[in-house]
């Protein structure tokens, strides 16, 4: 018979049982805190992508079809990434602000089906750019190349009126161009656009976590990488500098990406600024626990769930997500 510990204090107590700890939560997950990106393209079918187990590329139809669905699940806002066509590539990316282009469309047949969710379109042109860059690309004489960034600011104006046009809430710009969001801020005012919100990527790092999404989408860098534009995963301090200027040139909302890697960023930026937080979850974190489950060595829905609480403990106010359809059925 072991003695008692004389322990007046014993954090277990607010453990003891089921109840007990939803008092004591800190923090809770909702379908409203969830942001649904998903990948669509010119054709009539819904083509299941390779690199993303259990993410399609959606036709039109198929895409309002699944937006309704995770809509009855309580998902409230969507964010569209197009594959284009190589033909409809160039090296200015023009066709971002096609009004007749496949992001308009289907901004347009969403928002006719379901008014009230909130449609956010994404602002880079590397869907577009026949060199795969979120920005124009300069070749010099010697091969080396260049991503211009006052040029490349120019269309992403374009491309965030188009959206804007088109009927999109929220446009952001992944592109991580200098100046690009108090551009965007005037296009748009000046455009009568004041309503529509600017969503920025503030701290989008150079990571090799985007490789399953530029396989779904066929839009790796053709030559050279994303490094003079998306930050050094080894930074933090810097991810400060982008948010004072972001907020400074009128971002609504800013975001963090990837986000599992990069709690600490989230919890900086958080207690730094008083804008709203997104961070995105993206393709190589979500493949990660989609293989792993698929292999039988973790739980999906738990570790998806997990994965995304933690996120949201470092302080991400709302979470882009490819599990978002799934854990919002899980909550409700
Ligand atoms: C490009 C863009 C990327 C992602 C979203 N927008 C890839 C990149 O920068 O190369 C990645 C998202 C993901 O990996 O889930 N503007």
């Amino acid at each position: 018979m072991s003695e008692k510990l004389n322990l007046p204090i014993r954090p277990r107590r607010n453990r003891k049982n089921d109840a007990v700890r939803g008092l004591a939560r800190e923090t809770v997950l909702t379908a409203s805190d969830l942001i649904y990106p998903l990948f669509i393209h010119e054709a009539d079918s819904n083509d299941p992508i390779e690199s993303m187990p259990g993410c399609h590329r959606w036709s039109l139809e198929g895409l309002v079809k699944e937006v309704g669905e995770a809509y009855e699940a309580g998902v409230r806002a969507v964010v569209f990434f197009p594959k284009i066509e190589e033909s409809l590539k160039s090296s200015h990316g023009e066709e971002c602000y096609n009004p007749g282009g496949l992001v308009p469309r289907a901004i347009t047949a969403v928002k006719a089906a379901y008014p009230d969710v909130v449609v956010i379109t994404d602002i880079a042109l590397d869907p577009y750019n026949s060199d795969g860059h979120d920005g124009i690309v300069e070749v010099s004489g010697t091969g080396d190349i260049r991503i211009l960034n006052d040029e490349t600011v120019e269309v992403l104006c374009q491309q965030a009126l188009c959206h804007a046009d088109a009927g999109a809430d929220i446009v952001s710009p992944s592109d991580m161009m200098d100046g690009r969001v108090g551009a965007i801020r005037g296009a748009l005012d000046q455009a009568g656009h004041e309503e529509v919100s600017i969503l920025s990527y503030t701290a989008k790092y150079a990571s090799a976590y985007y490789g399953p999404f530029r396989g779904a989408l066929d839009s790796a860098p053709k030559a050279g990488d994303k490094k003079t534009y998306q930050m050094d995963p080894a930074n933090i301090r810097e991810a400060l500098r982008e948010a004072d200027l972001d907020v400074a040139e009128g971002a609504d909302m800013i975001m963090v990406k990837p986000a599992g890697p990069y709690l600490d960023v989230i919890r900086v930026l958080r207690d730094a600024v008083d804008v709203p937080m997104a961070a995105y979850q993206v393709s190589g974190e979500y493949l990660m626990i989609k293989s792993a489950a698929k292999d039988g060595w973790i739980d999906e829905e738990k570790v998806a769930m997990e994965s995304l609480l933690g996120i949201k403990r470092a302080g991400a106010d709302m979470i882009l997500t490819y599990f978002a359809k799934d854990v919002a059925k899980q909550l409700s």
